[in-house]
């Protein structure tokens, strides 16, 4: 004779947390299950869909942001793991009445055609020179810097090596990184 199991429970929604994110300098409460990316945040509770959805696994760089500063992909980070972090998005780098000088540098060197990658591709560049302005080597880099790196082509495509563009965009994007490092307007 088999034992007989009392029927589960019917499943619950899932638990859901509070968590507070500032998103191009506007605090936001939200509530999010343990399971929610920071992209999914961005994209579905906020409306911010600037940062695209690619691959969805760390692959692709369409889903960067600046986190405290640094570019993460936001596909890879739960929100829950960003409660009190301050975030900066496509949206929060320029206006259309105020580009800022990497976007207008995309438009100036025609380095987007479909423009699903752009925003990854300019949330990364926008990391990269501070980076580059801060000291740090690169895969590429021959010599340790002592103070900010100078960017030439080899060193921008080995940095922006993370985003991909399926239209093939790239020699346009490294143009356009350039002409702002030319600008100096980091
Ligand atoms: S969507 Fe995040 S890396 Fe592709
Ligand atoms: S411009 Fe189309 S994917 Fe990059």
């Amino acid at each position: 004779m088999t034992a007989r199991l009392p029927p589960s429970p019917p499943a619950g929604p899932p638990p859901t947390y509070s968590i507070t994110l500032q998103v191009n300098g506007q605090r936001h409460e939200l509530q999010v299950e343990a399971r929610t990316s920071l992209l999914d945040a961005l994209r579905e509770q906020l409306g911010l869909t600037g940062s695209k959805k690619g691959c969805d696994r760390g692959q692709c760089g369409a889903c960067t942001v600046l986190c405290e500063g640094r570019r993460i992909n936001a596909c890879l980070s739960l929100a829950v793991m960003q409660d009190g972090c301050s975030i900066t998005t496509i949206e929060g780098l320029g206006t259309p009445q105020s580009l800022h000088p990497l976007q207008a540098a995309f438009v100036a060197e025609d380095a987007f055609q479909c423009g699903y990658c752009t925003p990854g591709q300019i949330c990364s560049a926008a990391a990269l020179l501070q980076e580059a302005e801060a000291g740090c080597a690169s895969a590429v880099t021959r010599r340790w810097p002592q103070g900010p790196q100078a960017l030439d082509e080899a060193e921008i495509r080995e940095r922006m090596s993370g985003n991909l563009c399926r239209c093939g965009a790239y020699p346009h994007i490294v143009r356009a990184v350039l002409r702002v490092c030319a600008q100096g307007s980091r």
